[in-house]
């Protein structure tokens, strides 16, 4: 916890929580890896995980063979995270099956596939380009009826809005648009999880 406000307060922009999620957000964002739309082994991706909130609910849907790759920007949570899946009881039995690159999920190669991604970005920090951008990279990366899970802070715009100048304002409503497309044409499943520091939505888009 201390480790994680210590880094939102180095970098809030690419960190964009004052906390790290809940056991109930990262149950509800890793549900639809339950559906396994492939025979064989899944192949996971998981992307801003921190300091491995939502990595542990992920982690509970793996079956053995399965792998994840997690996709970590910021050096000091991918150190972190190296050193729970050497350590943590919950983790380790998977480290020889999980992946930690310390790279912008930007600069991912688009070669590889994956059955299905939990995303932790903050989307509502970022330019409505990259927004875009990184979810057009989600689509190529995902097989078919792979999902996209990610989750929004309930209210959230809403409050930027009220505190913001009006270029972030306008920045904001720009992220807003990007989403809302995205929602209304690929959202198979939405749940609100109020056992989270703020309150969030658990979304799920499939791309076919
Ligand atoms: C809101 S925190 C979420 C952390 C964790 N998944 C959780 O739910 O508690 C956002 C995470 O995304 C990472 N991040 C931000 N921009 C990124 C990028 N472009 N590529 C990869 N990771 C990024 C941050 O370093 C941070 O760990």
């Amino acid at each position: 916890m201390l480790r994680f406000l210590a880094q939102t307060l180095r970098d809030y922009h690419h960190v964009g929580a004052i906390a790290p999620s809940s056991r109930s957000l990262a149950r509800a964002l890793a549900a639809p890896l339950r559906s396994r739309p492939h025979q064989g082994p899944m192949r996971i991706l998981e992307v801003g995980p921190g300091t491995g909130a939502l990595t542990r609910g992920i982690l509970e849907q793996l079956h053995p063979g399965d792998s994840l790759t997690l996709c970590e920007i910021n050096p000091n949570f991918v150190a972190y995270l190296e050193h729970r899946f050497a350590t943590d009881p919950e983790f380790a039995p998977w480290a020889n099956s999980t992946q930690i690159l310390c790279k912008p999920v930007e600069e991912l190669a688009m070669t590889s596939s994956f059955h299905h991604i939990v995303c932790g970005l903050p989307f509502n920090n970022f330019l409505p380009e990259t927004v875009q951008m990184i979810f057009a990279k989600f689509e190529a990366l995902l097989l078919p009826r792979g999902t996209v899970n990610f989750f929004e802070y309930a209210g959230i715009r809403w409050l930027k809005r009220l505190v913001s100048s009006k270029s972030e304002r306008e920045r904001v409503h720009a992220v807003e648009q990007v989403l809302k497309k995205l929602i209304s044409h690929h959202q198979v499943n939405q749940k609100l999880v109020l056992w989270n520091l703020p309150p969030a939505w658990a979304r799920s888009l499939q791309f076919d």
